[in-house]
């Protein structure tokens, strides 16, 4: 990225998403300078500078941040959805070797290049929902081979759009089946192999595993878990979607960035999270496609004051939705959720569970000036209406992209 010097955006009504208790409140007409990517200060008055953008007033929030999502893969899982319609539900489908096995052979057939021009439209519903950062996590290939494959493929996409794209290796997704009945050893091939290999050719800063009975138990996960740290990534774990195993608490354990889904998590697990400061990742997309009933535990994440981070999930199984303020809506309507949590949830705290707390997700001197110009008069409203876009510009380390 080239990068852009003394850039101001004036007339600006900021929503900086700061920690403090204005970070929420819309501020009164300013302007933002960016030096060399990055937010310089805020003034208020006349400027004198070259390069300027007018942003006649309009609403300027930090660029919004998806922090959980399957964005690579192959093929379609709609007759799957068919399926689970007429009352399969979503665990058998994966026993009888459907569900996220199905994509893993779709995504073994493709290319690194076929795998890029599938994900780009994704991609580009994540964009006009404001998003300047997606994580996307590998766990579609299986082999050590064909998840680099993916994590390459993900990053590649920078060089496609402006993105800041955070890649997280998920190897511990599901048995694949030439290990079936071997889940140790494919844990070890995991451990030995697949994650020194992803760390040794910087393709991932993270380890993801999907703790649950139809993917991996306690014990393997930890294993995953020491294999990370042991090679410098951090961790994080899909635990407490369909059950209870204690997954949450393990990742805190082991200074997790965050656990995701959680819809099973008990008061032990909340007070866990809260002691490593691990953000809890809400999905309600998958929530909503699988048709759970089971709510996250939000009032306790808030009583204990656990960072809650909202993500689209977004993946051909269980939750095929490529916009983020969609999310934050359902995040409202369906876990009641604030929303100001909403915004906090794919801003400073989606930032803080990709480890990147203190460069985005924020409006602040020293941070990047990766930012989102809206058409929108209050920040209620990113969490209210859906579907009539309101994006006029996103910023990716003050490189404008317009809408
Ligand atoms: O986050 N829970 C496991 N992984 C994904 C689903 C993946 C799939 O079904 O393809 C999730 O929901
Ligand atoms: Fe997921």
């Amino acid at each position: 990225m080239s990068l852009s010097e003394d850039l101001v955006l004036i007339n600006a009504k900021l929503v900086t998403m700061t920690q403090d208790n204005d970070g929420y409140s819309v501020s009164p007409l300013c302007n933002l300078h960016i030096k060399n990517g990055a937010i310089h200060s805020i003034t208020h008055g006349h400027v004198a500078a070259s390069d300027v953008f007018d942003c006649q007033g309009r609403l300027v929030t930090p660029g919004f941040i998806d922090c959980h999502t399957h964005l690579i893969f192959a093929g379609s899982r709609a007759d799957e959805f068919e399926k689970r319609l007429q009352g399969v539900p979503y665990q058998e489908i994966a026993k009888q070797g459907g569900g996220i096995l199905s994509t893993v052979r779709a995504t073994r057939q493709a290319s690194e290049q076929q795998l890029i021009e599938l994900a780009l439209p994704r991609l580009e519903g994540l964009i006009r929902s404001g998003v300047t950062s997606v994580e996307v996590k590998s766990g579609y290939g299986l082999t050590l081979n064909d998840e680099l494959k993916m994590l390459r493929a993900a990053k590649a996409l920078e060089g496609h759009r402006k993105i800041r794209i955070s890649t997280t290796l998920l190897a511990a997704h599901a048995l694949p089946p030439e290990y079936t009945g071997r889940a140790d050893d494919y844990i070890d091939y995991v451990c030995n192999e697949i994650i020194p290999a992803a760390a040794e050719e910087k393709l991932a800063s993270s380890v993801d595993v999907f703790c649950e009975s139809i993917g991996f138990n306690l014990k393997q996960t930890e294993k995953v878990f020491q294999a990370a740290i042991d090679n410098g990534l951090a961790v994080k774990g899909h635990t407490e979607q369909l059950s209870n195993l204690g997954g949450s608490a393990l990742t805190a354990k082991y200074s997790g960035l965050s656990a995701d889904h959680i819809e099973y998590l008990d008061e032990e697990g909340v007070i866990a999270l809260a002691r490593s400061n691990t953000v809890a990742t809400l999905l309600p997309g998958a929530f909503y496609f699988l048709r759970e009933k089971q709510l996250p535990p939000i009032e306790m994440l808030r009583h204990h004051q656990v960072p809650m981070a909202i993500a689209t999930d977004l993946n051909p199984g269980t939750s095929p939705f490529a916009d983020l303020t969609m999310m934050m809506n359902m995040g409202c309507t369906l876990f009641g959720l604030t929303p100001e949590e909403t915004l906090r949830g794919v801003t400073n705290h989606a930032a803080q569970a990709i480890g990147l707390g203190d460069k985005i997700g924020q409006i602040k001197p020293g941070f990047e000036a990766d930012l989102a110009i809206w058409d929108v008069e209050h920040p209620a409203e990113f969490s209210y209406f859906q579907g009539a876009p309101r994006l006029v510009a996103r910023l990716v380390a003050g490189e404008f992209d317009y809408a």
